[in-house]
């Protein structure tokens, strides 16, 4: 059973503005609820094409969507690679640019991923190592643990999981597998859980909570595939088409507001010119200033949702 409860699913959807005859990309496929949502608004002519890296997604989805499997196509891929893939796609190209109706990312990973002991994600369960959503992928969270220079454990630390002792833990971490490689998310949450003082260990959950997180981020470089993707969803968006993005992390919001920022019309002329002469015209409009956060009624019903947030644009 792929268990996932998908996070602002109407919101995100009717940010997208389904035309039923359009072109839609899901890039983050994950338990196929956007997905179906989408699917169930599209005419004969509508498709769907969606993204995601991790194996089990596609088989869920296989059967999930199995009534509109005609008008979906599944690609598993990582979606950093959004526009050479849409170009294996057979969808509308213009200048070389693959164009698509709207295009929506549902970022981090699925429930299923999380809860599945052996996906090594979670310091609750004790696993292997892992943290991968794509299994193909060399780099696991063992290698990072084992391999990586302390300074570089310490960063990851700070910067993906705001952790205040990260310099303690990436030390501890180094001391540790010195007697021997550190194999197993048990062995890693009590080390982690040592090295923070025992006084701030009362509060904000798991002490290794933040660590885990880390090390999921910098093991899928999800911040990287985010970066390259968003550049490349405005890229293949067509005039008219709509980008949905929910973050659940404050640098992937960071990045999503940044990219369309830097997107939107900035006319640098001075304010009493008659019309605009500098032609810097921007290629999105901010559909909703601030993000859209989920309601009281999804948050109780899902409190994983409850760092979400969704912006959404379209393509001039
Ligand atoms: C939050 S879940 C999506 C849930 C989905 N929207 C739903 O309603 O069921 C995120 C999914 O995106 C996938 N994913 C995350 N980063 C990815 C990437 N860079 N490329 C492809 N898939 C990715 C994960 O494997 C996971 O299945």
């Amino acid at each position: 059973m792929f268990a996932h409860t998908t996070v602002l699913l109407n919101e995100a959807v009717e940010g997208l503005n389904i035309k039923p005859d359009g072109i839609y990309v899901d890039c983050t496929l994950g338990g196929a609820g956007h997905s179906s949502l989408i699917v169930e608004q599209l005419g004969q002519h509508g498709r769907l094409i969606a993204f995601d890296q991790d194996d089990w997604a596609h088989e869920n989805a296989k059967q999930r969507l199995a009534p509109h499997l005609d008008k979906v196509t599944l690609v598993r891929s990582n979606f950093r690679y959004l526009e050479e893939e849409l170009l294996n796609c057979n969808v509308p190209v213009v200048d070389g640019v693959p164009q698509v109706d709207g295009i929506l990312f549902d970022l981090g990973v699925s429930s299923p991923q999380l809860d599945e002991a052996e996906r090594g994600f979670s310091y609750n369960h004790d696993a292997p190592l892992d943290m991968r959503m794509d299994r193909e992928q060399e780099l696991t969270a063992y290698h990072i643990v084992n391999e990586w220079e302390e300074r570089e454990l310490s960063r990851i630390l700070d910067r993906y999981g705001e952790e205040k002792f990260a310099r303690n833990i990436a030390r501890s971490i180094v001391k540790n597998r010195q007697s021997g490689p550190i194999t197993s998310t048990a062995v890693l949450a009590e080390i982690v859980k040592n090295a923070i003082p025992a006084a701030t260990r009362r509060t904000g959950g798991h002490p290794a909570k933040r660590s885990f997180q880390a090390l999921r981020i910098a093991v899928n470089d999800e911040l990287g595939a985010e970066e390259t993707a968003l550049e490349a969803a405005v890229r293949c968006t067509a005039s008219g088409g709509r980008i949905s993005v929910i973050t659940f992390h404050s640098l992937e919001d960071r990045i999503c507001k940044q990219t369309f920022a830097k997107y939107v019309e900035k006319c640098t002329c001075p304010p009493d010119f008659p019309m605009c002469v500098c032609g810097n015209e921007g290629v999105l409009k901010l559909v909703n200033r601030k993000p859209i956060v989920p309601s009281d009624a999804e948050l109780e019903a899902n409190p994983r949702a409850r760092s979400a947030k969704l912006r959404v644009a379209e393509k001039l």
